[in-house]
């Protein structure tokens, strides 16, 4: 059935119809659309719009139709052009003429906004989950590695010291921030469209404070020429899950280098590695690749979005049923890309000994043996130079700092004692860092406290 057969003389070609439709997607919302077309007939009896009988014979209508659809009793027929045709057609058909009066005062262009926001409101909610699961994988894996050495990068050179729970420490904070614009995003998109209208509301006396209060948002949406045009929720959560991608994808770049032969700090759980058809030896990262390769179709989502909205005029546009297919392909691999990552994540061993060894070996306590001639006196920057001739040496010598005598040490600076090797051991290099945020194990006890109280631990 269409919804706007009355003006027509021909049937629509077929290939229109097929170009058309959004049913192969928007079907995605169905019971969205049911729970919105609930309260809008509760609100109209409630204003004498309908009676209270037509409205409990919709409503038990659609519950029905919900109920079916749930339990695969009904199926979504790919002949409607979208999810509101098909359910209002088959409410006129289970319950009749009063199914007819499920559409007063409404239009589908206030009815797909207010169903794209609900849907979009829920998904916000799993993914935010989904998020705050994460890290509190994260926090667990922090929790029993505040003394786990391993070098911190610049550069993807060795640079200095840090520990493991501070490296994860980092994104925690990634994606801490994250569950931040997700809160923001679902704050602000929080008003209601429906009662808007096609563009200029309608004249009914409709109450959308009420529809609005039925449905769990703020308040109605201002205007409606904006209400059934605004995507900007739509552009932020994309922007959102692509900055969530992008923490990923970086998170997933490093575990890909550490799990290499080269490095080998860490080693993925069989159940989440895959093998060569060919190489018999091989043990591939293919899930870290691939959430890090899928990163770019969410930003390809958001740049399509951004586009599709550039230059419409007020108010609604056909374009805009683009919004949905990026929209959900950009949900579904997000959520599908925290979940496997958490699980990748939290059933990883890490191999500690490489870790502090690789830290060892690297020059990555050169900045602590300069401050070590700073405390002695000398000025940082001819500390810089004397410690810089000693990294030549080493490095000729093939050995660590550390490894160097005394006797060797005071050839170049006679300010060295015994004292230098604890002060350059690595443990003093990390722990002695405690200003808040750095590696040091009393600082970062202090960080993870603060991480317990907001994940409610
Ligand atoms: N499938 C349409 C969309 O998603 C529903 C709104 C149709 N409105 C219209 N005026 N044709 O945008």
């Amino acid at each position: 059935m269409k919804l706007w057969g009355g003006r027509f003389t021909k049937e629509t070609n077929q290939l229109v119809h097929n170009f058309n439709a959004s049913i192969s997607f928007d079907q995605k919302f169905f019971e969205q659309d049911i729970e919105g077309s609930i309260a809008h007939v509760t609100m109209l009896a409630k204003q004498g719009i309908i009676t209270n009988d037509e409205r409990d014979q919709i409503t038990s209508g659609l519950s029905s139709i919900l109920e079916d659809i749930l339990k695969g009793i009904l199926e979504i027929g790919m002949e409607h052009e979208d999810i509101h045709s098909f359910v209002e057609a088959h409410l006129i058909e289970r319950i009749g003429a009063a199914g007819k009066k499920l559409h007063t005062g409404r239009s589908r262009n206030d009815q797909v906004a207010l169903d794209m926001k609900l849907y979009t409101r829920d998904e916000l909610g799993v993914i935010d989950s989904l998020t705050k699961e994460l890290l509190v994988s994260i926090h667990t894996i922090m929790e029993s590695n505040l003394e786990t050495f391993m070098p911190g990068f610049t550069h993807l050179q060795k640079a200095q010291p840090v520990t493991l729970a501070h490296h994860f420490g980092a994104y925690f904070e990634m994606f801490k921030r994250d569950r931040g614009r997700l809160h923001d995003i679902t704050k602000r998109m929080n008003l209601s469209p429906i009662g808007s209208g096609a563009l200029a509301g309608t004249t009914y006396p409709l109450d959308r404070d009420y529809t609005s209060s039925l449905l769990g948002f703020d308040g109605p949406t201002l205007n409606s020429m904006d209400s059934v045009s605004d995507r900007d929720y739509l552009i932020e959560l994309l922007s959102a899950l692509s900055t969530i991608m992008m923490h990923l994808s970086r998170f997933c770049e490093e575990i890909i280098i550490w799990n290499s032969n080269e490095y080998r700090f860490v080693e993925l759980d069989d159940a989440y590695s895959t093998g060569s058809s060919i190489m018999p030896q091989k043990k591939n990262p293919d899930i870290a690749e691939l959430v890090r390769g899928k990163t770019g179709r969410v930003y390809g989502s958001l740049m399509a979005l951004l586009t599709v909205m550039k230059g419409l005029p007020l108010a609604y546009n056909k374009d805009m049923q683009e919004d949905k297919e990026y929209t959900f392909d950009a949900i579904d691999t997000v959520k599908g890309c925290l979940a496997l990552f958490n699980g990748m994540v939290s059933t990883m061993k890490f191999n500690k000994e490489v870790m502090a060894q690789s830290a060892k070996n690297g020059f990555t306590n050169a900045t602590d043996a300069a401050d070590y001639l700073v405390n002695k006196g000398i000025p940082f920057r001819d500390a810089h130079g004397v410690i810089g001739q000693l990294v030549l040496y080493c490095i000729d010598k093939d050995i660590a700092l550390e490894q160097m005598s005394l006797e060797e040490f005071r050839q170049i600076s006679p300010v060295f004692e015994e004292d230098i090797y604890e002060a350059i051991s690595l443990t003093t290099c990390v722990n002695k860092r405690n200003t808040i945020g750095a590696p040091g194990k009393q600082a970062m006890t202090q960080v993870l406290k603060l991480n317990e109280e907001y994940l409610n631990l």
